[in-house]
């Protein structure tokens, strides 16, 4: 069965961005593929955060993402930095990652502009996300389209390490990127990416008075001035949110009332309020149960990390073997 891998930083609370563009994904493919996701706080601290707050955050992301649906019976939930096989493939592979093609990396370009001194983290971020990945031999990975670049060059390095250490037979699958056709939902301004940083998203656990708050400001087709102008659906964000988040007919609906200025955006945007609350109600429900019990939830990430774990340390001695390190204790 192929092997699929994807991760999240617990920066901040799970998004309908990340929840449309991979988790929800991520609950879909568990049935079909072996699949391995891990909540990525080595990532988190690559940019400021605060050491006081990351157990918490850590443990909040595993609580939305198996109040999304993810089993730990099909598939392993784990934290990266209890598996350190993570950093020390990593490691090995600083020796073939080429610095010009770090330094080229739109997100780099992005963070770095907001540093006087740039932490190297942000540098080696893309290294790690694809010690991630190869340490678990995965084909596949579920991710939003803001990860195509560094997936471009996990499968970069996977190809330069068979080249360099595994000629004969590639050891690593170059990983390739599974896309939705959410791929990338704008924040509510319509403008932007929806981001944790950019603090114009709707998360997954908020109340729907929170969402209806945040959804009643929110941008639409900007040439709908009054109720009477008619609107143009397909130029409008809010419209593509009830392609995701709608039954077939009310997208019908909506867009019909829409052109014809049968009805004004509020009346639009309460649809779309419901169709949200819908989805997303059984998902806070369970988060609720979930964070009453934190101890299970520590339970299932301890038994996902000794499941990871035993992959990953197959992985690093294959590896050590081959770049020709000198067998010892492990
Ligand atoms: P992160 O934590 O920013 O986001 C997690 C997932 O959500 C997707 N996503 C979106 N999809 C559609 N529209 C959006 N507005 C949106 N915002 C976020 C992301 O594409 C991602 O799939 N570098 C990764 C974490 C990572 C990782 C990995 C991913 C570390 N190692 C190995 C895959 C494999 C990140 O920062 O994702």
């Amino acid at each position: 069965m192929p092997r699929i891998f994807s991760g999240i930083q617990p920066t901040g609370q799970l998004h309908i961005g990340n929840w449309l563009g991979a988790v929800r994904n991520w609950v879909e493919l568990q049935h079909k593929y072996e699949a391995i996701y891990c909540v990525v706080d080595l990532h988190a601290i690559t940019e400021r955060y605060d050491a006081s707050a990351l157990p918490r955050r850590t443990r909040e992301m595993a609580i939305g993402l198996l109040a999304s649906g993810i089993d730990p019976a099909k598939a392993i939930l784990f934290v990266q930095s209890h598996v350190p096989e993570h950093t020390t493939l990593q490691w090995f592979f600083t020796a073939i990652a080429p610095l010009g093609e770090l330094e080229r990396m739109t997100q780099f370009k992005d963070k770095s502009g907001k540093h006087e001194s740039i932490p190297a983290g942000i540098l080696m971020y893309p290294v790690l996300q694809a010690a991630d990945i190869l340490l678990y031999l995965a084909d596949l990975v579920p991710v939003g389209e803001d990860q195509v670049q560094h997936l471009e060059f996990s499968r970069e390095l996977a190809r330069r390490w068979n080249t360099e250490f595994s000629r004969a037979s590639p050891y690593f699958p170059e990983p390739k990127a599974l896309l939705t056709p959410a791929r990338r939902i704008l924040g509510l301004d319509g403008q932007a990416k929806m981001s944790k940083s950019l603090g114009n998203t709707i998360g997954i656990l908020e109340t729907p008075e929170q969402v209806w708050q945040k959804l009643r400001p929110a941008r639409t087709d900007p040439a709908r001035v009054t109720k009477s102008d008619p609107g143009n659906p397909d130029v409008c964000n809010l419209y593509t949110l009830h392609k995701h988040f709608s039954p077939p007919e009310t997208q019908t609906m909506v867009a019909e009332q829409c052109r014809t200025a049968g009805w004004g955006c509020l009346d639009c945007k309460r649809l779309l309020a419901e169709g949200m609350e819908v989805a997303l109600k059984p998902i806070r429900e369970r988060a609720v149960e979930l964070e009453a019990a934190p101890l299970e939830v520590d339970r299932v990430l301890a038994e996902g990390a000794e499941k990871a774990r035993a992959i990953a340390r197959r992985t690093i001695a294959d590896v050590k073997e081959r770049m020709g390190f000198m067998p010892g204790a492990n």
